[in-house]
Protein backbone atom coordinates (compact mmCIF):
# COMPACT_ATOMS: atom_id res chain seq x y z
CA UNK A 1 0.00 0.00 0.00
CA UNK A 2 1.18 3.58 -0.92
CA UNK A 3 0.72 6.35 1.23
CA UNK A 4 1.00 9.84 0.00
CA UNK A 5 0.53 12.52 2.74
CA UNK A 6 4.02 13.96 1.86
CA UNK A 7 7.40 14.61 4.71
CA UNK A 8 5.75 12.69 7.78
CA UNK A 9 4.84 9.70 5.28
CA UNK A 10 8.57 9.51 4.42
CA UNK A 11 9.71 9.12 8.32
CA UNK A 12 7.56 5.89 8.70
CA UNK A 13 8.90 4.16 5.83
CA UNK A 14 11.77 5.52 3.94
CA UNK A 15 11.48 7.59 0.46
CA UNK A 16 10.96 5.66 -2.27
CA UNK A 17 13.45 7.36 -4.58
CA UNK A 18 17.09 7.67 -4.72
CA UNK A 19 18.89 11.74 -5.40
CA UNK A 20 21.11 9.94 -7.83
CA UNK A 21 18.37 8.76 -10.10
CA UNK A 22 16.39 11.94 -9.84
CA UNK A 23 19.34 13.86 -10.34
CA UNK A 24 20.32 11.32 -13.49
CA UNK A 25 16.99 12.18 -14.63
CA UNK A 26 17.26 16.21 -14.45
CA UNK A 27 20.94 15.89 -16.41
CA UNK A 28 19.17 13.65 -19.20
CA UNK A 29 16.21 16.32 -19.72
CA UNK A 30 16.94 17.77 -23.06
CA UNK A 31 14.44 20.87 -22.80
CA UNK A 32 16.09 23.32 -21.14
CA UNK A 33 13.17 25.17 -19.76
CA UNK A 34 11.87 21.48 -18.69
CA UNK A 35 15.07 20.72 -16.89
CA UNK A 36 15.21 23.87 -14.95
CA UNK A 37 11.64 23.20 -13.89
CA UNK A 38 12.39 19.49 -13.33
CA UNK A 39 15.37 20.80 -11.30
CA UNK A 40 13.19 22.75 -9.26
CA UNK A 41 10.59 19.79 -8.20
CA UNK A 42 13.75 18.14 -7.24
CA UNK A 43 15.44 20.46 -5.07
CA UNK A 44 12.13 20.64 -3.18
CA UNK A 45 11.91 16.86 -2.73
CA UNK A 46 15.15 16.92 -1.54
CA UNK A 47 15.03 19.43 1.09
CA UNK A 48 11.57 17.91 2.15
CA UNK A 49 13.20 14.59 2.92
CA UNK A 50 11.62 12.48 -0.20
CA UNK A 51 14.75 11.27 -1.67
CA UNK A 52 17.07 8.38 -0.37
CA UNK A 53 20.63 8.88 -0.37
CA UNK A 54 21.57 5.07 -1.16
CA UNK A 55 21.19 2.74 -4.18
CA UNK A 56 20.95 4.57 -7.64
CA UNK A 57 21.30 3.44 -10.91
CA UNK A 58 24.60 2.91 -13.16
CA UNK A 59 26.36 6.24 -13.28
CA UNK A 60 25.49 8.13 -16.92
CA UNK A 61 28.63 8.72 -19.22
CA UNK A 62 29.28 12.41 -18.95
CA UNK A 63 29.06 12.93 -23.00
CA UNK A 64 24.99 11.41 -22.16
CA UNK A 65 24.00 14.84 -20.85
CA UNK A 66 20.83 16.12 -22.26
CA UNK A 67 20.91 19.33 -23.96
CA UNK A 68 18.79 20.74 -26.71
CA UNK A 69 19.37 20.73 -30.64
CA UNK A 70 19.89 24.41 -30.25
CA UNK A 71 21.99 26.35 -29.54
CA UNK A 72 24.91 25.45 -31.68
CA UNK A 73 27.85 24.60 -30.32
CA UNK A 74 30.83 26.71 -31.86
CA UNK A 75 34.61 26.86 -31.07
CA UNK A 76 34.72 30.30 -28.76
CA UNK A 77 36.57 32.27 -31.70
CA UNK A 78 33.08 31.61 -33.92
CA UNK A 79 30.97 33.78 -31.14
CA UNK A 80 29.37 37.11 -31.48
CA UNK A 81 31.63 39.82 -29.82
CA UNK A 82 29.88 40.44 -26.09
CA UNK A 83 28.83 44.47 -26.79
CA UNK A 84 25.75 45.98 -25.80
CA UNK A 85 25.29 48.37 -29.04
CA UNK A 86 22.57 46.79 -30.96
CA UNK A 87 19.26 45.26 -29.85
CA UNK A 88 21.17 42.03 -31.35
CA UNK A 89 24.26 42.21 -29.55
CA UNK A 90 22.61 43.07 -26.06
CA UNK A 91 20.49 39.65 -26.63
CA UNK A 92 23.60 37.57 -27.86
CA UNK A 93 25.39 38.76 -24.78
CA UNK A 94 22.27 37.37 -22.50
CA UNK A 95 21.82 34.82 -24.36
CA UNK A 96 25.51 33.58 -23.64
CA UNK A 97 25.06 34.47 -20.08
CA UNK A 98 21.84 32.12 -19.82
CA UNK A 99 24.34 29.39 -21.88
CA UNK A 100 26.81 29.27 -18.84
CA UNK A 101 23.91 29.21 -16.26
CA UNK A 102 21.98 26.25 -18.39
CA UNK A 103 25.76 24.72 -18.06
CA UNK A 104 25.81 25.35 -14.69
CA UNK A 105 22.51 23.09 -14.17
CA UNK A 106 24.06 19.98 -15.67
CA UNK A 107 27.65 20.91 -13.78
CA UNK A 108 25.76 20.98 -10.18
CA UNK A 109 23.31 18.05 -11.06
CA UNK A 110 26.81 16.09 -12.54
CA UNK A 111 28.61 16.36 -9.16
CA UNK A 112 25.67 14.91 -7.16
CA UNK A 113 24.72 12.00 -9.54
CA UNK A 114 28.46 11.10 -10.33
CA UNK A 115 30.45 11.53 -6.96
CA UNK A 116 28.76 8.55 -4.57
CA UNK A 117 29.27 8.54 -0.94
CA UNK A 118 30.17 11.89 0.26
CA UNK A 119 28.15 12.97 3.34
CA UNK A 120 25.00 14.77 3.29
CA UNK A 121 25.85 17.99 3.65
CA UNK A 122 27.97 17.82 0.00
CA UNK A 123 24.65 16.67 -1.71
CA UNK A 124 22.59 19.61 0.12
CA UNK A 125 25.27 21.98 -1.18
CA UNK A 126 25.00 20.72 -4.71
CA UNK A 127 21.11 20.57 -4.69
CA UNK A 128 20.80 23.85 -3.77
CA UNK A 129 23.56 24.58 -6.42
CA UNK A 130 21.21 23.32 -8.96
CA UNK A 131 18.06 24.76 -7.51
CA UNK A 132 19.86 28.56 -8.02
CA UNK A 133 21.00 27.68 -11.48
CA UNK A 134 18.08 26.88 -12.11
CA UNK A 135 16.66 29.90 -11.18
CA UNK A 136 19.21 31.77 -12.68
CA UNK A 137 18.71 30.47 -16.15
CA UNK A 138 15.15 31.59 -16.13
CA UNK A 139 15.58 34.44 -15.16
CA UNK A 140 18.55 35.44 -17.74
CA UNK A 141 15.76 33.72 -20.12
CA UNK A 142 12.97 35.89 -19.21
CA UNK A 143 15.31 38.78 -19.76
CA UNK A 144 16.08 37.44 -23.29
CA UNK A 145 12.44 37.30 -24.11
CA UNK A 146 12.19 41.12 -23.55
CA UNK A 147 14.20 41.61 -26.29
CA UNK A 148 12.48 39.08 -28.88
CA UNK A 149 14.81 35.93 -28.52
CA UNK A 150 15.13 33.09 -26.51
CA UNK A 151 17.80 30.07 -25.35
CA UNK A 152 19.22 28.83 -28.85
CA UNK A 153 18.66 31.43 -31.00
CA UNK A 154 22.68 32.62 -30.77
CA UNK A 155 25.54 30.17 -31.16
CA UNK A 156 27.49 29.00 -28.13
CA UNK A 157 30.28 27.26 -26.99
CA UNK A 158 31.16 24.62 -24.90
CA UNK A 159 34.12 25.36 -23.11
CA UNK A 160 32.07 24.54 -19.34
CA UNK A 161 31.72 21.39 -20.29
CA UNK A 162 34.77 20.53 -21.48
CA UNK A 163 36.04 20.73 -18.22
CA UNK A 164 33.23 18.32 -16.60
CA UNK A 165 34.63 15.45 -19.05
CA UNK A 166 38.02 16.62 -18.06
CA UNK A 167 37.20 16.39 -13.74
CA UNK A 168 34.66 13.20 -14.50
CA UNK A 169 36.92 10.50 -12.83
CA UNK A 170 37.66 12.81 -9.37
CA UNK A 171 35.17 14.81 -7.55
CA UNK A 172 38.59 16.46 -5.94
CA UNK A 173 39.35 17.59 -9.34
CA UNK A 174 36.02 18.63 -9.98
CA UNK A 175 35.56 21.14 -7.03
CA UNK A 176 39.45 22.57 -7.75
CA UNK A 177 38.78 23.72 -11.41
CA UNK A 178 34.52 24.04 -11.83
CA UNK A 179 33.60 26.00 -9.03
CA UNK A 180 36.89 27.46 -7.98
CA UNK A 181 38.27 28.33 -11.07
CA UNK A 182 35.21 28.28 -13.13
CA UNK A 183 32.67 30.09 -11.42
CA UNK A 184 34.87 32.08 -9.38
CA UNK A 185 35.95 34.32 -12.91
CA UNK A 186 31.96 34.86 -12.55
CA UNK A 187 32.77 36.61 -9.39
CA UNK A 188 35.35 38.42 -11.33
CA UNK A 189 33.46 39.25 -14.13
CA UNK A 190 30.00 40.18 -13.30
CA UNK A 191 30.36 43.65 -11.60
CA UNK A 192 31.47 44.70 -14.97
CA UNK A 193 29.04 42.95 -16.77
CA UNK A 194 26.19 44.45 -14.30
CA UNK A 195 27.91 48.20 -14.79
CA UNK A 196 27.75 47.71 -18.53
CA UNK A 197 24.08 46.90 -18.31
CA UNK A 198 23.18 49.65 -16.42
CA UNK A 199 24.73 52.36 -18.58
CA UNK A 200 23.19 50.48 -21.31
CA UNK A 201 19.63 51.21 -19.74
CA UNK A 202 18.81 47.48 -18.91
CA UNK A 203 18.46 48.17 -15.27
CA UNK A 204 16.43 44.81 -15.03
CA UNK A 205 19.39 42.41 -16.34
CA UNK A 206 21.63 44.22 -14.24
CA UNK A 207 19.71 43.51 -11.53
CA UNK A 208 19.44 39.69 -12.36
CA UNK A 209 23.46 39.67 -12.29
CA UNK A 210 23.40 41.31 -8.85
CA UNK A 211 21.36 38.06 -7.19
CA UNK A 212 23.55 35.80 -9.59
CA UNK A 213 27.01 37.42 -7.88
CA UNK A 214 25.52 36.94 -4.68
CA UNK A 215 24.47 33.63 -5.05
CA UNK A 216 27.29 32.25 -6.87
CA UNK A 217 29.84 33.25 -4.07
CA UNK A 218 28.11 30.36 -2.52
CA UNK A 219 28.99 28.32 -4.96
CA UNK A 220 32.64 28.41 -5.27
CA UNK A 221 32.03 28.24 -1.15
CA UNK A 222 31.08 24.85 -1.80
CA UNK A 223 33.88 24.09 -3.87
CA UNK A 224 36.26 25.53 -1.42
CA UNK A 225 34.76 23.32 1.24
CA UNK A 226 34.44 20.19 -0.27
CA UNK A 227 37.89 20.84 -1.92
CA UNK A 228 39.28 21.10 1.74
CA UNK A 229 37.05 17.62 2.57
CA UNK A 230 38.14 15.46 0.27
CA UNK A 231 42.22 16.75 0.39
CA UNK A 232 41.69 16.26 4.31
CA UNK A 233 40.58 12.81 3.64
CA UNK A 234 43.18 12.02 1.62
CA UNK A 235 45.81 13.94 3.60
CA UNK A 236 46.53 16.41 0.99
CA UNK A 237 47.11 20.27 1.32
CA UNK A 238 44.37 21.90 -0.19
CA UNK A 239 46.38 25.43 -1.56
CA UNK A 240 48.92 22.80 -3.13
CA UNK A 241 46.24 20.12 -4.56
CA UNK A 242 44.61 23.35 -6.24
CA UNK A 243 47.28 24.54 -7.83
CA UNK A 244 48.69 21.33 -8.99
CA UNK A 245 45.21 20.91 -10.59
CA UNK A 246 45.69 24.37 -11.96
CA UNK A 247 49.03 24.18 -13.81
CA UNK A 248 47.85 20.69 -15.32
CA UNK A 249 44.50 21.82 -16.16
CA UNK A 250 43.74 25.14 -16.59
CA UNK A 251 46.72 27.86 -15.98
CA UNK A 252 45.50 29.91 -18.79
CA UNK A 253 42.39 29.96 -17.69
CA UNK A 254 43.38 32.54 -15.06
CA UNK A 255 42.85 36.31 -15.79
CA UNK A 256 42.98 39.40 -13.70
CA UNK A 257 41.87 41.44 -11.97
CA UNK A 258 40.89 39.53 -9.41
CA UNK A 259 37.57 40.02 -7.09
CA UNK A 260 39.31 40.11 -3.86
CA UNK A 261 35.81 40.93 -1.46
CA UNK A 262 34.00 37.74 -3.44
CA UNK A 263 36.70 35.39 -3.46
CA UNK A 264 38.00 35.96 -0.07
CA UNK A 265 34.39 35.32 0.82
CA UNK A 266 34.08 32.25 -0.78
CA UNK A 267 36.85 31.01 0.92
CA UNK A 268 40.09 32.13 -0.81
CA UNK A 269 43.13 32.70 1.37
CA UNK A 270 45.28 35.81 1.07
CA UNK A 271 48.25 33.56 -0.07
CA UNK A 272 45.61 31.91 -2.82
CA UNK A 273 45.05 35.02 -3.99
CA UNK A 274 48.85 36.12 -4.37
CA UNK A 275 49.90 32.93 -6.57
CA UNK A 276 46.80 33.11 -8.67
CA UNK A 277 47.67 37.17 -9.44
CA UNK A 278 51.33 35.58 -10.19
CA UNK A 279 50.02 33.49 -13.00
CA UNK A 280 48.59 36.23 -14.47
CA UNK A 281 51.70 38.20 -15.44
FE1 LIG B 1 24.63 30.63 -11.84
FE1 LIG C 1 27.11 28.75 -10.05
Amino acid sequence: MRFSQGKRTHSMTGPEENLFDVAGACLRETDAVAKARRTARAAARWSEGGLRLSGGGPVLPVDRVGRPPRPELVPPRRLHRRGLGRTEDHAAFIHALAHIEFNAINLAWDAVHRFRGLPRAYYDDWVRVAREEAEHFLALRRRLRAFGHDYGDFPAHDGLWETARATAHDPLARMALVPRVLEARGLDVTPGMIARFRAAGDEETARVLEVILREEVGHVAAGSRWLRHLCAERGLDPEEAFFDLLARRLARAVRCPLHHAARREAGFSERELARLEALCR
